[in-house]
Parts: structure tokens; C-alpha cells; sequence
């Protein structure tokens, strides 16, 4: 089997290639893994001491070039996890450069998909960010998708393309609609709800986070071992149990700053808070509070996907991280 991740060399796809290595592969069925003959991590920018093994390939280059695309997809790729994407507050930024990498390039990966011998499963990273404007105070699995930013309109114009290229029979497509991934290690990227990683991991580290939202700002989370462990499910489940909708909305937990920063008290200790300033940022909080804070995943659910046990465990598993 060959796999491909792009945005191989980001914080979700050095994660994701780490659990198919220790795993040897992935299964046809959950927890049934087949070997991998090739993982192909696929990156404009490479890690320094990443992920590493003896069917580790890394392809730097730029998924919005034809020419790269095609050559990284032959021969037969079997399973596809595509990651690479400018991230919300880069999309809002840079108009062009959103739609270039997460709808044109996109589109490049799905037409590599089509081009293979037999159709490869694709799972495709959606967001929270489909949501937006006014909604149910409980986002269920029908609630319609209502993007209010250029990252959450290019995100839901993939899962469309990626559900009719799956009717058409030219890839077996999955979409999960990732909530926001707390704790991300290391420097901050350009998503708008990265403050949430860093009024935990800024202070644990003797630094100021800066948190640009009001206390009371609900956001929908999972730890990245969550996340991991979906993207990895949302692979290996059989097409039949997908069934003809390709789009879902994958357990989180519901948390506030205030009760984020409660949690990280009990965790960690009150000296802690004091490194944490709220600055309010009329852009930032004009994507993140449009997006919901509450679902119910009960198709989620049924299809075995998993959600943490709260905050304090996901702030556990960030200081767990740390120590090794
Ligand atoms: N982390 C989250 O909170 C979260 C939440 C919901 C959805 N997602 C989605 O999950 C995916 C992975 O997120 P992440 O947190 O790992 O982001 P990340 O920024 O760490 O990784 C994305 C990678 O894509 C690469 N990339 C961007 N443009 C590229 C291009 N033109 N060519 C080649 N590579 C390119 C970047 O270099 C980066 O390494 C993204 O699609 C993101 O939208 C993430």
C-alpha cells in the first residue's frame, strides 16, 4: 500500500505518518492494518528532525504545481491524506493564495486521485470553520453548512468536490470537519484559533500568551491525539459504512477560555494565569466567534469516533508531550 500526506511535514501530518509507522500500515477495516510499501510525505517546508523510516519518502514542493502533483501520485497510490491548506487567518489575509492552495491545488490532488489505476480513499481535513452566521445552539449532522470566512467557504467547496468525485467513482473520498486541535507544540501558525494552544502552552514554557478573545468565548477542541486517531479512523472505515455522505462532523469537547484557564490552574498551578493578557483583536474575533462551540457528532458516534474526556486531559496530554 502507498500512501500520500500532504502537508506531510505539518503538525497534523508528521502525527499522522508517526501513528500509520507505529501501526505498520493501515487496514481495510479499523485496527486491521495492511503494509505500507511507501509513505510519501509530501511539503513545501520540512521539519528539521522529522518523521523518519526505512519507507519514508519527503517530496518538497509546491501541491499547487500539475507537474509536481502528478509525479508524486505515480505509481498507484492506494490511500491519500490530504492536509496541506493555508490555515484560517492566512486564507483571510491573502484572498488569492487561500484559493490557490486550498481550492485550486486541492482540486489538482483530487484529479491525481482520479488519474490512479483504481481509485485511492482520500480523506479530506475539513473544519469547524463550515459554520458560521446564526446558528442552532447545538450544531447536529445535518445542520447546514454556513462558512463566514474565505478558509471555511474553500474548505466546504473541497467536501462538495470530494463527495461528487466520490458518487462519480473516482476516489473514495471521506471529509471530517476537525474541531480546533489543542495543545499545537511549538511556534504558532497562522490559524485564528491558535490563542487556545497558546494561553496553555505559552505559559508552561515561562512565556506571555496573549489571548485576543473574551474569557467567556466557547470554542469546540480535541487534543491532537484525538484528531490523529480520527483521521486514521475516518481512512480505514469501509465505504459502505460511509455510505453516500462523505461529510462529518467529528466529536470535540465544548470549552471556554475562562474554563480553560481554570483547568491549567488545577493542572499545572495559579502561577501560571498571571502570564496570560487578554488584548482584544477585532480580526481574530471576527472568524473564531463565528464559528460554533456545540455539536452533537451522534453519526460520529455511532461510527466509533471518539472524543477527549475534557480539558484538563488534554492539557495532561500537553505536559506528558513536554516531559518526553
Ligand atoms: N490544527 C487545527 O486546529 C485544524 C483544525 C481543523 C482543520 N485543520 C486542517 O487540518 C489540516 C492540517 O492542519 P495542521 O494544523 O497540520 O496545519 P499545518 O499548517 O501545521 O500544516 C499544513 C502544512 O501544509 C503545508 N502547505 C501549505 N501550503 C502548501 C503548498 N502550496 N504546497 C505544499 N505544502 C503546503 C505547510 O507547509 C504545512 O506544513 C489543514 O488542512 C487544516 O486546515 C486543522
Amino acid at each position: 500500500m502507498r500512501i500520500v500526506i500532504t502537508g506531510g511535514g505539518g503538525f497534523l501530518g508528521q502525527r499522522v505518518a508517526r501513528a500509520l509507522l507505529a501501526r505498520g500500515g493501515l487496514g481495510a477495516k479499523p485496527g486491521g492494518a495492511t503494509q505500507m510499501s511507501e509513505l510519501v510525505l509530501v511539503d513545501q517546508v520540512m521539519p528539521q528532525g522529522g518523521v523518519s523510516g526505512e519507507n519514508v519518502r519527503y517530496a518538497t514542493g509546491n501541491i499547487a504545481d500539475r507537474s509536481f502533483i502528478k509525479r508524486i501520485f505515480a505509481p498507484q497510490t492506494d490511500a491519500v491524506f490530504h492536509l496541506a491548506a493555508v490555515v484560517s487567518a492566512g486564507a483571510e489575509a491573502d484572498f488569492d493564495l487561500g484559493y490557490q492552495v486550498n481550492l485550486d491545488a486541492a482540486r489538482l490532488v483530487f484529479e491525481a486521485c482520479r488519474a490512479q489505476p483504481r481509485p485511492a480513499r482520500l480523506v479530506f481535513t475539513s473544519s469547524v470553520a463550515a459554520f458560521g452566521g446564526e446558528l442552532p445552539a447545538v450544531i447536529v449532522d445535518t445542520s447546514a453548512a454556513t462558512p463566514q470566512s474565505s478558509y471555511g467557504t474553500q474548505k466546504v467547496i473541497g467536501e462538495l468536490l470530494v463527495a461528487d468525485y466520490t458518487r462519480k467513482g473516482y476516489v473514495d473520498g471521506r471529509c471530517i470537519r476537525l474541531p480546533t486541535i489543542v495543545v499545537r507544540p511549538g511556534r504558532p501558525n497562522r490559524a485564528a484559533s491558535g490563542f487556545m494552544s497558546s494561553i496553555i502552552r505559552e505559559p508552561l514554557n515561562g512565556e506571555t500568551a496573549i489571548c485576543p478573545v473574551p474569557k467567556e468565548a466557547g470554542m469546540w477542541i480535541s487534543s491532537p491525539e484525538r484528531a490523529v486517531e480520527a483521521l486514521v479512523r475516518a481512512m480505514e472505515i469501509p465505504a459502505t459504512e460511509w455510505g453516500a455522505n462523505r461529510i462529518l462532523n467529528v466529536p470535540g469537547i465544548t470549552v471556554t477560555v475562562a474554563e480553560t484557564l481554570a483547568a491549567l490552574e488545577k493542572v499545572a498551578g495559579a502561577q501560571y494565569l498571571a502570564r496570560v493578557h487578554f488584548e482584544r483583536d477585532p480580526g481574530i474575533e471576527k472568524i473564531v466567534l463565528t464559528w460554533p462551540a456545540r455539536f452533537a457528532t451522534a453519526r460520529a458516534n455511532a461510527m466509533g469516533f471518539g472524543a477527549d474526556s475534557g480539558i484538563e486531559d488534554v492539557i495532561k496530554l500537553h505536559m506528558r508531550a513536554l516531559a518526553q
